[in-house]
């Protein structure tokens, strides 16, 4: 032990790949347990950027284990060019280990995931269009193609053809396309096999075997709270669970093997891909955060939507997820504001006011917030690097948001740098990785 799981509170996009390497550095282990290459997040770091989509940000820190667990769905294209790019920036690779149990993400899946998006026309959910949806739904279906099945030329033959026959009407269209050639496929896919065959491990013994030696594992989480396919916006959501309790499934531990829960959020809120958002601003305002954020997407490009702080689904966020801490990230994108809305109530499209997030798809579906106004700052917050250095209206709207959603901030982000980082007290108690003068992870 310790166990931490980082998890996003939001809609994606609030900056785990932030926390994560920070955490990741004191760390012995980095595991991820959902999601796939819909996921992204750039890392600056010594003047260089790094911007990985499966592998673990961990890997940038020498000698580290760093596992993508049998809960990810994986684009062996995506990872191998991945570890390539990796090579060439003579990163040392030797410390990643795939699940042997992790499901692959397929040319059909890709093909299918656009399908259904064009089909859904003005309906969309705006996926990413990596194929995630469709590879889960394989899963599900045990028609999945795994990892291991990477390295036996007639098992992996076998399952495509299976996995194809159901999937024949729908992927009429795309006929004559190479991609879903059998023998191209599968000769293609044992290509991806030798070149991932020295990371295919049974990671959940990894795992178990740091914790165990009381090491201290990171479990990063993609995605966000909002988009887990039980808890979220269903049908606007992904195809996996991104809350805490996923991270013992998509890992292979225990409730038990987990000490700290993290819930990374943003100081406001954005979302991309359609779906409700109660808090969403539009206009001037929006661009302004939009711009000063860099709010566009890591893995497609997009342009995020942005909306005022919404408590209401951040309590939820904490609630699902057991939250032990808050990481509140680009509290100085609000530099500026005269005023700073927090929403604390949700109005629905009758009049009804809700404290709570609403179950209802209909009720969330014209939801609108309800907000408290507090006072907004000026000063830029790059250089701060203790909670006394923000300005007094700056700590106010943090104590606001901690006291509501009822968990102490460990870490606040007030710049794009690495160090651009605020420790707070509250981290300093916490089980090694947190903390500025960490207990020895490793002890
Ligand atoms: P999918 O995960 O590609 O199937 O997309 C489903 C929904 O989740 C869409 O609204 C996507 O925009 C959203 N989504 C998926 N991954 C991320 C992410 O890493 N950040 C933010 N949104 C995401």
């Amino acid at each position: 032990m310790p166990g931490i799981v980082i998890v996003g509170a939001q809609w994606g996009d609030e900056g785990k790949g932030k926390v994560t390497d920070l955490l990741a550095e004191k760390a012995d282990a980095v595991v991820r347990f959902q999601g796939g290459n819909n996921a992204g997040h750039t890392i600056v770091r010594d003047g260089q950027t790094w911007k990985l989509h499966l592998i673990p940000s961990g890997i940038l820190h020498r000698g580290k284990l760093c596992v993508i667990g049998n809960g990810v769905v994986i684009d062996p294209k995506v990872l191998t060019d991945e570890l390539e790019e990796l090579s060439r920036r003579k990163v040392d690779t030797t410390g990643l280990r795939i699940s042997a149990n992790a499901h692959l993400i397929m040319p059909y899946h890709l093909l299918l995931d656009h399908a259904g998006e064009a089909k859904l026309g003005k309906l969309q959910i705006g996926t990413t269009r990596r194929g995630i949806g469709p590879c889960y739904a394989d899963k599900a279906a045990r028609l999945g193609i795994r990892v291991q099945d990477l390295l036996d030329e007639k098992i992996l033959k076998k399952k495509i053809i299976a996995a194809l026959e159901p999937k024949r009407l729908s992927l009429r269209p795309f006929a004559k396309d190479p991609r879903l050639d059998l023998q191209t496929m599968t000769e293609e896919y044992l290509t991806y096999g030798h070149r991932l065959e020295q990371y295919i491990a049974d990671t959940t013994r990894l795992v178990h075997d740091q914790l165990d030696a009381g090491r201290c594992v990171v479990f990063e989480g993609a995605q966000g709270a909002l988009l887990d396919i039980d808890h979220g916006t269903y049908p606007f959501v992904t195809s996996s669970n991104p809350v805490a309790g996923a991270a013992c499934v998509g890992a292979g531990v225990g409730p038990k093997d987990i000490d700290e829960i993290w819930g990374v959020t943003k100081a406001y809120g954005t979302r991309v891909g359609a779906g409700p958002f109660p808090t969403e601003l539009n206009g001037t305002l929006a661009d302004q955060i939009r711009e000063r954020g860099g709010e566009y997407g890591t893995t497609t490009g997009r342009a995020r939507r942005v909306g005022w702080l919404d408590l209401v689904a951040l309590r939820y966020a904490a609630r699902i997820n057991s939250l032990t801490a808050l990481a509140v990230m680009k509290l100085d994108v609000l530099s500026g504001l005269d005023e700073l809305n927090v929403c604390t109530r949700y109005r629905g499209a009758e009049g009804a006011e809700f404290e709570h997030f609403p179950y209802h798809q209909t009720v969330l579906h014209h939801a609108t917030g309800e907000y408290v106004q507090l006072p907004g700052w000026t000063e830029d917050l790059s250089d701060c690097r203790e909670e006394s250095d923000l300005p007094p209206a700056a700590r106010e709207y943090l104590q606001f948001m901690s006291d509501f959603v009822g968990v102490p901030t460990a870490m606040i982000g007030v710049g794009p740098a690495r160090d651009a980082i605020i420790w707070t007290q509250a981290s300093a108690g916490m089980a090694g990785a947190g903390s500025r003068a960490p207990a020895s992870a490793s002890a």
